[in-house]
């Protein structure tokens, strides 16, 4: 279906052309050139040509060798489906709740970080394309827009992520912003309080805003309207951290401050600590052991998050879908278990549920869509995966997410 991305050429009616095999479309249609994107890889290609190489990099890339973050979707990929004929496919829906919470589908706006350098303003136009769809949305701390940016200009609660950092007195004051603009959940990452290298990170020298150096500025002149979106936008740094906290370094490289403020001795004392402190629903994100798991259970949180953040952390560990069904085995009946990591379609999502895992969260998809075109891609992104979740989950012969389980899987093949 064609979609959004513009360019407006004069002249002819209507022409079709395809600018590289398999990946570009674009359809001339009433004075407008029509990108025609069908699945998550055209946002992404488009993500990664209007978007400064060292934030695309950012987005597109894992620790070390990336071998977590190559796993995290392969694995996905070995999974096969048992497809069903001859059933009734009318009336179908992927609605559920994720803690309590109504979704559209069991899909959730993972916590990016940066995501105002992927596209001015990203933070607050991926909560409104968020709250569009129906699905949550998720605030990182290391978001570019604040709480308040994204508060003031949304109509509905999102949910805020949380690292945990030296400064405790910071982390109260963080909570405290989040209750008063009215989050409905706290995401807790644990997976992250040193930073798994990644290589091209350091390489391009990464950091909000980026720095004016010769190589940067030649790569920004070929970036018009990304550039032209940040000059119209104040948000351009940490605004989360920025004015709030005291005594940060370097706030514009985020090894630096991760190196400087996050909190290494990070323990499941702090987990209740900030449980009690927030007092609403919990949720505990970076979760890949069952031991681990048992903790996050036992801590009374509302639900747990599979996890190897994207394989951006930890390279060598197992991928998240890998690790879905233990962690589901050992406390699916204690706490709502979700999981992230390698999701590209909503196939994925219906192996995921199937797999035992009552929400999913997408991190790289919806940032390919708002690199791409902005809310629109985002809208964009969530359109694709529930389109691709619900015929998918027709052809195993289901209309109502609550009714699939395992049995839509292949066996031997998960
Ligand atoms: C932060 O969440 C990161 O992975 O960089």
């Amino acid at each position: 279906m064609p979609t959004h991305c513009r360019n407006k050429l004069p002249g002819i009616a209507k022409i079709e052309l395809k600018l590289a095999p398999d990946i570009w479309h674009w359809q001339y249609t009433k004075g407008v050139l029509v990108a025609i994107i069908t699945n998550i890889e055209d946002l992404r290609v488009l993500h990664q040509k209007r978007t400064p190489k060292m934030f695309y990099d950012y987005a597109d890339s894992g620790s070390w060798t990336e071998s977590t973050y190559r796993a995290n979707e392969s694995d996905f990929q070995k999974i096969k489906l048992r497809q069903r004929v001859a059933v009734d496919m009318t009336n179908r829906t992927t609605k559920t709740t994720m803690v309590g919470q109504e979704v559209a589908m069991p899909v959730a706006l993972a916590p990016t970080g940066l995501t105002g350098m992927q596209h001015a303003d990203g933070e607050i136009l991926a909560a409104r394309a968020a709250e569009k769809f129906g699905v949550p949305f998720c605030l990182s701390t290391m978001s570019i827009c604040s709480i308040e940016d994204v508060a003031e200009r949304t109509t509905k609660p999102f949910w805020f992520q949380l690292y945990v950092m030296k400064d405790r007195g910071f982390i109260e004051r963080l909570i405290e912003r989040a209750k008063a603009a009215k989050c409905s959940a706290l995401v807790l990452t644990l997976d992250l309080q040193i930073l798994g290298q990644r290589h091209k990170d350091l390489k391009n020298g990464l950091s909000a805003p980026p720095k004016l150096t010769i190589a940067n500025m030649i790569n920004m002149m070929t970036k018009p309207r990304w550039c032209m979106g940040m000059t119209m936008t104040p948000r351009r740094t940490f605004r989360n951290i920025v004015g709030h906290a005291t005594g940060v370094g370097n706030m514009s490289s985020l090894s630096s401050w991760t190196a400087e403020q996050f909190d290494p001795g990070l323990s499941w004392d702090d987990v209740e600590w900030i449980k009690k402190l927030w007092g609403g629903k919990l949720i505990i994100k970076g979760i890949l052991d069952e031991e681990d798991a048992r903790f996050a259970a036992n801590s009374g949180a509302d639900a747990l998050i599979v996890s190897n953040h994207g394989g951006r952390q930890l390279d060598g560990a197992i991928s998240s879908i890998k690790a879905l069904p233990g962690i589901v085995n050992a406390v699916g009946k204690d706490i709502e278990v979700w999981m992230d990591g390698g999701i590209r379609s909503g196939q994925d999502v219906l192996k995921a549920w199937a797999l035992g895992a009552r929400g999913t969260m997408i991190g790289r998809p919806f940032l390919y869509g708002l690199g791409a075109m902005g809310e629109a891609g985002v809208t964009k992104c969530l359109d694709i995966i529930h389109n691709e979740l619900d015929i998918t989950m027709a052809f195993t012969g289901h209309r109502d997410i609550q009714n699939v389980t395992k049995d839509i899987l292949y066996p031997g093949t998960f």
